[in-house]
């Protein structure tokens, strides 16, 4: 059985016996019942399970943008589940990028002003340097081209890239996406996915992603089935 005393060393971002109710009353939920996890550097995981069994709430919670009722979560060894607001979003910052279905660019912006605002909310960067930044991210989705085009005037398939390069914004080791490819068709999916794959690949990134396609899935590194709020062993 997993416990404290063994965080993999190697694992960026981990969960303990990680267990979740949603709801009130007759429509509490026990939605995740214990659950364990390590993600690697450099490694494409891929979470499947069918609709409900826990996938986004477990997202949520590594992603700190929830609490668990009870159990860990470890950055890099550290214990995040309990940690003050300031450090859990200090954390997060640093540490974490997102992706999710619907790509939800600010639409009256750039690509590369999209890019820019988590290097913005970080405020480490002159503007110079945030732009440069955005120009290598946007190049390296394949939108070099795209860069001062407006969110609005890109197709879903380009949005949901400059997505994928607004994630990777501050340099995160770990990417967080939760069907990233759940509103592309088949050919922008795999330019999507290929993308997911090759920057974990190239940049040590761990890539914890929730997918409904099987034949993605079967494409990365792990592939974890969630059931019922509980990996399958
Ligand atoms: N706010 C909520 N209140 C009550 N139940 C919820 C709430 N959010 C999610 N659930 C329930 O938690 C379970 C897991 O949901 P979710 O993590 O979204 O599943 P998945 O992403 O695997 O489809 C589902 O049964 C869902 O109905
Ligand atoms: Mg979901």
């Amino acid at each position: 059985m997993s416990n404290e005393t063994d965080i993999g060393k190697d694992s960026i971002l981990s969960c303990r016996k990680l267990v979740r109710f949603l709801g009130k009353d007759e429509n509490r939920t026990h939605v995740l019942r214990g659950v364990d996890f390590d993600a690697h550097a450099g490694k494409t995981h891929a979470i499947v399970g069918p609709s409900g069994c826990g996938k986004s709430s477990l997202l949520y919670l590594l992603g700190m943008l929830d609490r668990p009722d009870s159990g860990e979560i470890y950055i890099r060894g550290t214990p995040m589940a309990r940690a003050n607001d300031n450090e859990r979003t200090s954390a997060r910052n640093e540490h974490l990028g997102f992706v999710f279905q619907f790509h939800v660019l600010l639409p009256e912006l750039t690509a590369a002003e999209n890019v820019m605002m988590p290097m913005r909310k970080r405020d480490q960067l002159g503007e110079s340097a945030m732009r440069k930044r955005a120009i290598e991210l946007l190049d390296a989705v394949g939108l070099g081209d795209k860069v001062n085009r407006l969110a609005t005037h890109l197709s879903g398939g380009e949005q949901q890239r400059v997505a994928i390069a607004r994630a990777l914004a501050n340099e995160p080791p770990v990417l967080l996406a939760d069907e990233p490819t759940g509103n592309l068709d088949a050919r922008n999916s795999n330019i999507a996915f290929d993308l997911l794959s090759k920057l974990s690949h190239e940049r040590s990134i761990a890539v914890v992603m929730v997918t409904h396609n099987p034949e993605l899935a079967s494409r990365c590194d792990r592939v974890l089935r969630m059931l019922d709020g509980e990996f399958l062993k």
